[in-house]
């Protein structure tokens, strides 16, 4: 795994309207979005958000309606440019590119999946997935090969023929993901890309796109308005309200230690066992030794059946070394909501 971020948005800050340096301006006096709004006419999109994704990681961000979401992921492949800020991808600057650079950056580093699944409905299933291959210029043996590979790892073989109509839901968004894994690229894009599926459809995309994901270690960006989504899914999340970044981290960093109110009214409801690791929360001063271990990585939920016996138990690394204890102490610390 590489130290460079694969994606870095640097300082990006996005006004919509005629008169941004206005807008602009009264940013830097530390006016708020509706202030901007109010005064100046002129929608401030993002307020300088700096974010890096590394490579293989599941990178969420989090917000409400309005936030500022759609216009961030919209940046990375550069389908809006900033108003100020930089934005790299594989170390390449995104804004310096011109339009053929840029058409093969599209076709080629970056793949997207869209909330409204975005399939062509004249097409089948099997013409839809090889579609991004089609562009690429790729023979039709080799596309509709490639193509039925894909279908079949996201479960839906013997669909090959359907038309997008035929399916549900969640078989389209299964055929979004589908199409944008066939590109190959390195980065996926996910704008909301469960949040049209019923809960029960949605959780399963969840698993299902996390298991793909040991497998692929793609470097992700997910977009979503689902804090248990985000939770559950991402390795770090930003939490964003009105275009600017209130806090991120790893879920249990932002469940054991939410940076302000804003983000502590999401905190509340989590279920706390299940997202806080015991690596976050162990006593890392007791190394000795004990019979029974576990992974640093095992949930408080996953512990917690292991106290009926033992006041304590070790705690390990992922190379087996003994990393600390865990007792029943430290867990019910943990998931006693203290906000
Ligand atoms: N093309 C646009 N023109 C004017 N305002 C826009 C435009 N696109 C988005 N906005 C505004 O920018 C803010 C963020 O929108 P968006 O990124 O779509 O939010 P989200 O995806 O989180 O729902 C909102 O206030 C929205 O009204
Ligand atoms: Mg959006």
């Amino acid at each position: 795994m590489s130290a460079d971020p694969v994606i870095a948005l640097k300082n990006i800050t996005k006004i919509f309207g005629n008169n941004p340096q206005a807008a602009l301006a009264m940013l830097k006096q530390g006016c708020s979005k509706e202030e901007v709004q109010a005064q100046s006419n002129q929608v401030v999109g993002l307020h300088d958000v700096s974010l890096s994704v590394n490579e293989g990681e599941i990178f969420v961000v989090m917000g409400l309606s309005g936030s500022g979401k759609s216009t961030l992921i919209r940046h990375v492949n550069r389908l809006i440019d900033p108003t100020s800020g930089a934005i790299e991808v594989n170390g390449r600057d995104v804004l310096s590119m011109n339009m053929e650079e840029l058409r093969e950056f599209r076709r080629n580093d970056v793949a997207m999946v869209f909330q409204n699944f975005g399939l062509l409905p004249h097409r089948s299933v099997l013409e839809n997935v090889a579609y991004g291959l089609e562009i690429r210029g790729l023979g039709k043996s080799i596309r509709h090969e490639r193509a039925r590979e894909w279908i079949s790892t996201v479960g839906l073989e013997g669909y090959e023929m359907s038309r997008p109509h035929e399916l549900s839901g969640g078989q389209k968004q299964r055929v979004g993901l589908a199409r944008a894994l066939a590109m190959d690229s390195d980065v996926l894009l996910m704008d909301e890309a469960f949040s049209a599926l019923d809960p029960l459809i949605r959780s399963g995309m969840q698993t299902q796109l996390l298991s793909l994901q040991k497998k692929l270690r793609k470097t992700i960006f997910f977009i979503t308005h689902d804090f248990d989504e985000a939770i559950r899914i991402g390795d770090r999340v930003a939490v964003l309200k009105d275009g600017e970044v209130m806090q991120v981290g790893r879920p249990e960093d932002i469940v054991l230690r939410p940076a302000n109110e804003y983000v502590v009214d999401f905190v509340r409801d989590v279920n706390r066992a299940r997202v806080i690791r015991v690596g976050a929360i162990m006593d890392s001063s007791q190394t000795q030794h004990c019979d029974v271990a576990v992974q640093n990585t095992a949930t408080c939920e996953d512990v917690l059946p292991l106290f009926a016996k033992y006041d304590w138990v070790g705690v390990k690394d992922s190379e087996g070394r003994r990393v600390g204890i865990i007792s029943v102490k430290i867990v019910v610390a943990a998931l006693a909501r203290h906000h």
